[in-house]
């Protein structure tokens, strides 16, 4: 991935907002936090008391108010800490389920040309892991830098309040502690990158692997897949080892740095505890004060290293919510078109390519026309449905529906008022009912029946075991392609729209099933204006007019 590496503030900056409604709960649960680290701090100056007025004197009266008072702190730091992790918790993951859901709605606003450069995959990964990182710095890590620094704060004060000459030798390592975490944030962030980038990667394999598995098994290529997956893994395994050898070795090192602080405080204590200026709890008290400071410190020093590696998942975020769809929304809301189509000399290239698919293309057409297109494979006959809908937008020329220009529309709007039934039906891992209800989530049972049933869809339907409430696969699994082609030709019929496109609707029948069709075809196009792409001759035999696209360079135009 090009460019510098955010830095942490603007990552900050970024993913801030999506912490609004919580950031009460963040507040509440580092007040807990900062409170449990208060009761920590106390209990070292009980430690101290018992030290100095129980066990040097060998007095137990000394013990049992200070041990007493001990329990308590610790009871109460207990409580503290319980609720401030909770909340932590909870407003870490309801960050993520708001950002997770802010890139998905994003992602669905974004063209079909967005995705046709991407892979499925690498955007899966992005959702979930890359949006995973960033809650872990920006969700939960707040609070632990917060309550992270109070402690910070309450033990070096309360050191410095014992003795400042033990205090000021003790924290000679802090630059040092800063340079040595400096280095080690700078090497992970160029591991975070390789690993972000490394774990799309896989993802995108397994889900372009498994998506195809019909074509890897007929191809015999099970083995060669796997080899890809784990060449994948392998670079992946590289680039984590690298990151655990790093994270591994900057514990140690900040330990090592510690003892010899501790250690130097000890020496030095020994001497001020000659010189009378402290006593011995004290400087047991100013030892454990510097053993708590660790986690902490230590804790700081992480969240620095972790920073980078919400960077790099920050960035692959941003990315795709700075994405700009090129189609915005019209300003005007068309309730129901009555049908008229125009096209004006619309020129059409999708991006990248050389030729355009449409060159001057004109037609109007009537309000309830039933218009044929027929012509040669890559004539551009399904771009035409693409520009109606308002995938892409022409290069030049006007498309109008009702007279309004596409682009003045809203494309909620436009698009509710047009029935798709694509040339690869989609479908949705869910029943048959549902599926035939997608884009009408508030029609009858009778609706649904009464689609299918005009679809020719109804018998095959009730023959399945559970009927409608049959599960199918995403890609209509458990169907044969004619019997998906009529559940999409069904929800076309629910939606009832004033417009209607088929691309190749017949396309995968047989000529029995294609006669079948035509009568719901006919019954489904009366009263809309419809567009019908084909090459069947018995569907063209019932349009009002039939076009025939000839094919464009861009057909003509060779593989690369
Ligand atoms: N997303 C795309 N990016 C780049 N080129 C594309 C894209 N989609 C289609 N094309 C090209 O545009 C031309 C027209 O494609 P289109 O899908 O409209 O053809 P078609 O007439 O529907 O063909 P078919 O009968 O095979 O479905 C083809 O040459 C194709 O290669
Ligand atoms: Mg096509």
């Amino acid at each position: 991935m090009p460019g510098t590496a955010l830095s942490a503030r603007a990552v900050f900056r970024r993913f801030w907002p999506f912490t609004r409604g919580d950031r009460r709960w963040l507040a509440v649960s580092s007040v807990l936090l900062v409170g449990a680290a208060a009761c920590d701090a106390y209990a070292v100056s009980l430690f101290a008391k018992i030290v100095d007025n129980a066990l040097r004197s060998g007095d137990i009266s000394g013990f049992w108010r200070p041990a007493a008072t001990w329990v308590g702190v610790a009871t109460l730091s207990s409580f503290l800490v319980f609720g401030g992790t909770y909340l932590t918790e909870r407003t870490g993951e309801r960050f993520l389920l708001r950002l997770r859901t802010k890139v998905f709605a994003h992602l669905h606003r974004q063209p079909p040309g967005f995705f046709e450069s991407r892979r499925p995959g690498d955007l899966i990964a992005r959702l979930t892991d890359d949006v995973d990182t960033v809650e872990r710095f920006v969700g939960s890590g707040v609070v632990q830098v917060i309550t992270a620094l109070f402690s910070v704060v309450f033990f070096a004060g309360y050191a410095l309040y014992l003795s400042w000459e033990l205090a000021l030798a003790a924290f000679v390592v802090v630059p040092l502690f800063a340079l040595v975490t400096r280095k080690f944030a700078q090497h992970i962030n160029r591991r975070s990158r390789e690993q972000r980038a490394l774990n799309g990667d896989i993802t995108a394999i397994l889900e372009e692997s498994l998506a195809n598995v019909t074509v890897v098994q007929s191809c015999n290529r099970q083995p060669a897949e796997s080899a890809r997956l784990r060449s994948a893994g392998l670079r992946m395994l590289a680039t984590n080892l690298s990151i655990a050898r790093l994270s591994g070795l900057y514990a140690p090192v900040v330990h090592l740095a510690q003892t010899v602080s501790v250690l130097a405080v000890i020496g030095l204590g020994a001497w001020e505890i000659a010189s009378g200026r402290i006593s011995l709890g004290g400087v047991l008290a100013f030892a454990a004060i510097l053993s708590s400071l660790y986690a902490p410190v230590q804790q700081l020093g992480q969240l620095r290293v972790m920073a980078s590696a919400a960077a790099t998942g920050s960035e692959r975020i941003i990315e795709l919510l700075d994405a700009q769809s090129p189609l915005v929304d019209g300003p005007r809301s068309l309730p129901r078109a009555r049908g008229l189509i125009r096209m004006q000399s619309v020129d059409f290239r999708y991006a990248d390519t050389q030729s355009p698919v449409l060159e001057g293309f004109t037609i109007e057409i009537h309000p309830g026309e039933l218009l044929a297109i027929t012509g040669a494979s890559g004539a551009g006959k399904s771009t035409i449905a693409k520009l109606l809908l308002r995938f892409y937008d022409p290069s030049a020329g006007t498309i109008t529906l009702d007279g309004v220009d596409l682009r003045d529309l809203t494309l909620a709007s436009l698009r509710s008022n047009i029935a798709l039934v694509s040339q690869q039906t989609q479908m949705f891992h869910t029943t048959i009912y549902d599926n035939i209800a997608f884009g009408s989530p508030s029609v009858t049972y009778d609706n649904v029946v009464n689609a299918a049933v005009q679809a020719d869809a109804h018998d095959f339907i009730t023959a399945l075991p559970e009927g409608y409430e049959t599960i199918i696969g995403q890609h209509g699994h458990g169907l044969s392609g004619g019997q998906r082609q009529r559940l999409a030709i069904a929800r076309a019929v629910v939606a009832d729209t004033p417009i209607l496109v088929l691309d190749e609707p017949t396309a995968s029948l047989d000529a029995a099933s294609a006669d079948r069709l035509l009568g719901p075809l006919r019954r489904l196009a009366s009263g809309r204006t419809t567009i019908l792409i084909t090459h069947d001759q018995r569907l063209t035999a019932h349009a009002d007019r039939v076009l025939t696209l000839l094919a464009t360079p861009a057909a003509l135009r060779p593989l690369q």
